[in-house]
């Protein structure tokens, strides 16, 4: 049975992520969305809040499954006998940052591959951090994440924005 891991912040969800999500899990029995628990960050949704909004996200793809973690990425894999971490890629930009990620990975634990999706080309410049950003001065984000998490975020935001 073939395991991978999906890691990352989800901070939210976007329409990317869910992307990689239903590909990846086309070609492994089993893949593991990992929602990286990090004290060092202070996110807009909760850890719970995050696995929560994926499990809803993915409730009706087979063979995938949400859980959180803390530490690292490659212990979260081998506790669940996964050998693959997916990522996905955008532009050239994310390139330096995972190519970083991979190799570092790969030297803590080389029985763990990374593999790369490329992203859909609607997602190419489509990241947590910039939704964000529009949600919180009230601009359309529709076509940006799915209904759940701009419902969500327009709940976290109303009593936030500035405009
Ligand atoms: O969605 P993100 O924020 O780009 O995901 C980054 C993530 C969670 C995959 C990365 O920060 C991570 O793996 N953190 C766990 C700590 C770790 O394993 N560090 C060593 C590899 S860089």
């Amino acid at each position: 049975m073939k395991t991978a891991i999906y890691p990352g912040s989800f901070d939210p969800t976007t329409n990317g992520h869910t992307d990689i999500i239903t590909r990846a899990s086309r070609f492994v029995d089993r893949l593991v969305v990992g929602v990286l628990e990090n004290p060092s960050k202070t996110p807009v949704f909760s850890t719970e809040e995050r696995v929560n909004q994926l499990k809803e996200l993915t409730k009706d793809m087979p063979g995938v499954e949400v859980r959180s973690f803390s530490g690292l990425t490659v212990d979260f894999a081998r506790s669940l006998g996964a050998d693959l971490i997916i990522r996905g890629l955008r532009a050239v930009t994310d390139f330096e940052y995972e190519f970083q990620m991979a190799l570092t990975n790969r030297n803590l634990a080389d029985e763990i591959e990374t593999l790369f999706i490329p992203t859909s080309a609607h997602c190419l410049y489509l990241s947590s951090s910039m939704v964000k950003e529009i949600a919180l001065f009230g601009g359309n984000i529709d076509d940006k994440v799915p209904p759940i998490i701009k419902e969500a975020l327009m709940d976290k935001y109303k009593n936030r924005r500035t405009k």
